[in-house]
């Protein structure tokens, strides 16, 4: 690695952010001064999450012109952010989980990188990156403050933009850094926006370093999971190492607490890929007729749910304090709770604006006569007015039915596990699994269709385990044992299910209404759950609910029958079709997955 550094410069530059005394201040302050020294900054700003210090960081990129003020009567305090059009999702080719072993720590899904290498490539990057800015020192707490289950980082970063989003997305500032102090446990993330050049695009993760809490170096992006490195690279790809070393799980999953009319709370979450469905569950709407009888949700969290065993559950926590959702196809119809949430104070990204600067995108309940679309040019019509994996940033606290155990820091019990993802074909719309080990294997062959939250194709099927393909930040194989291990720990694992909100008919059109209406699945996942639900049809791939007393609403009894039917002949091609992926873990994918692979296939071989 002598083409850029010296070993022994490298290890300097590692000890520098690890700190090997105890003091917290002088932990803080070695990262920071390392940062500038390379990074060259005019000028240093410790972020202290006051609303006042939003404001002028607002105000400040709106005179710098790169943000808008949208309409102030009907969206006050909200702007619009247009960002670079080659910098507009997350770019899974570019990102990098780096240790000082070899690619096997990652895995076969994972792009590696030797921590040297990385150390190399990225301070040789890094030199005078910030010269003529200001540097932002981002503290962030991650989880209710006063959880045990929480933990903070230090995002140092030099875009204003992503520390407005910061300060929505996380509770930042000196209450994050004087938990952070109690706890000495501290992440690390470096951002730098530098030039935008994607042939110089890092998103680096180091597991390893920092006494184990994780480094992140990203470069050369400014857009979501790339850049607000608290969310997809701290609270997902460096906290599920850290969870797998200490005994815990962090999920890309939503979680809900499902009121019934009795009163009784079920605690539900939902791992689904990007732009597939989990902020649209979270923010789930009853339909009439079941809010009439007293059924309700309860919103605990839309990306990620970390879960800690307690007492032979798992409790969940959300470690986020505001949404980072899909803009498109939100609207009055299909997530009134999400269109009153964004009302205020948020920050939308790339989307599309009428002449009277309200925010428009695909979808939306009516069309404005003028479009300006996400490039800030007049819409002709033609493609999309907002950029698909356009976003809002808005407070969680905003939302009108979050659940009152939001700020508990023991977290909820969550009782139930939904895997599921787009699939226009072959996946009934839920099935429940004959046992933990069968739902993990579910999980771990799960493949849908991809969408455009990551950069590349739209709509080819592909393996994402668990949703957690891009987000895992050591080898899935282990990752796929720890999840059998965890729920043999407990006495009340999760009852794991899969649905499918996606299937399409000979036409392409949805068969089933989804949104609103998956609330009578979620019904009847609860009465499976609470065991009042016996009378399931026994399929080769699991349970699958009885149209005798299953509550479809309005969908007529043959669609339902459709939605429902398990093809068999169907699943074993899709379990051939997915062994590949499997086999790709050689030897360390878990021999007790293969025994459910096995098993399930046999049962399919007999129908
Ligand atoms: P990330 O935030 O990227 O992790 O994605 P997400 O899982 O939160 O996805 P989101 O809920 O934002 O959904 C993305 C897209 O799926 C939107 O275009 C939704 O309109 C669509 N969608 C969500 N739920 C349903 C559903 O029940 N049925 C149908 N047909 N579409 C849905
Ligand atoms: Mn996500
Ligand atoms: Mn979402």
């Amino acid at each position: 690695y002598g083409k850029y550094m010296k070993e022994a410069d490298v290890r300097e530059l590692s000890a520098k952010i690890s700190v090997h005394n105890n003091d917290f201040a002088e932990r803080v302050s070695s990262v920071v001064a390392l940062v500038a020294s390379h990074a060259r900054p005019e000028r240093i700003v410790f972020i202290k999450g006051t609303e006042n210090e939003q404001k002028e960081i607002l105000k400040m990129i709106m005179d710098e012109g790169s943000l808008l003020q949208l309409n102030p009567k009907n969206y006050p305090n909200s702007y619009l952010y247009r960002s670079n059009p080659n910098d507009v999702a997350r770019t899974e080719k570019d990102t990098y989980i780096c240790t000082s072993g070899t690619k096997d720590d990652a895995g076969p899904t994972n792009n590696w990188m030797h921590t040297s290498e990385a150390y190399s490539r990225l301070f040789t990057l890094l030199k005078g990156a910030m010269a003529g800015k200001t540097m932002y020192v981002v503290p962030y707490w991650l989880g209710p403050l006063d959880s045990k289950y929480g933990m903070g980082g230090i995002e140092i970063t030099d875009s204003p933009y992503v520390v407005v989003n910061l300060n929505i997305i996380t509770r930042t500032g000196t209450a994050a850094l004087e938990r952070m102090a109690q706890t000495n446990r501290m992440t690390v993330g470096i951002h730098s926006t530098m030039d935008l050049i994607p042939s110089n695009r890092y998103i680096c993760h180091f597991p390893e370093e920092n006494r184990g809490q994780g480094l992140i170096i990203s470069l050369n992006s400014n857009y979501g999971g790339n850049a607000l490195l608290s969310k997809k690279c701290h609270a997902l790809r460096i906290a599920t190492s850290m969870a797998r070393n200490e005994g815990w799980m962090a999920e890309h999953m939503m979680t809900i607490g499902l009121e019934e009319p009795s009163g009784r709370i079920t605690y539900i979450s939902g791992a689904f890929p990007s732009s597939s469905g989990k902020t649209n569950l979270s923010m789930i709407e009853p339909p009439e007729e079941l809010a009439s009888a007293g059924w309700k949700s309860w919103l605990i969290s839309d990306d990620i749910t970390w879960m800690h065993p307690n007492k032979g559950r798992l409790m969940g926590i959300n470690p986020e304090y505001g949404f980072f959702g899909v803009a498109p196809h939100t609207s009055y119809k299909t997530n009134p709770n999400a269109m009153n949430s964004i009302k205020k104070n948020t920050i939308f990204t790339n989307v599309a604006v009428d002449d009277e600067m309200n925010p428009y995108w695909e979808g939306m309940d009516t069309k404005p006569e003028k479009i300006t679309d996400w490039l800030g040019k007049p819409y002709t019509g033609e493609g999309n007015a907002a950029h698909p994996n356009s976003r809002f940033t808005s407070p969680i606290k905003q939302y009108p039915h979050l659940s009152k155990e939001y700020e508990n820091g023991n977290g909820v019990p969550v009782s139930a596990f939904l895997y599921g993802g787009r699939r226009g074909d072959l996946v009934p719309l839920v099935y429940e699994a004959y046992s933990w080990e069968e739902g993990v294997l579910i999980g771990a062959m799960q493949r849908v269709e991809t969408t455009a939250a990551a950069e590349g194709k739209v709509g080819v099927l592909r393996n994402d385990p668990m949703a957690n393909r891009p987000f895992v930040g050591y080898n899935m194989a282990d990752y796929f044992q720890h999840h059998l291990d965890m729920g043999r720990k407990l006495t009340h694992p999760p009852r794991i299910f899969n649905v499918n909100w996606f299937r399409k008919d000979g036409e392409g059109k949805f068969m089933w209404p989804g949104y609103g209406y998956n609330t009578y699945v979620l019904k009847w996942i609860s009465g499976r759950v609470h065991g009042e639900i016996k009378d399931a049809v026994k399929t080769p791939i699991g349970f699958v609910p009885n149209l005798e007393n299953f509550d479809s609403g309005k969908v007529s009894r043959n669609v339902m029958k459709e939605l429902l039917h398990v093809d068999s002949r169907g699943y074993l091609e899709e379990m051939k079709a997915t062994k590949p992926f499997l086999e790709s873990f050689g030897e360390r994918f878990p021999d007790d997955l293969w025994k459910a692979y096995y098993s399930m296939k046999e049962r399919l071989e007999k129908e």
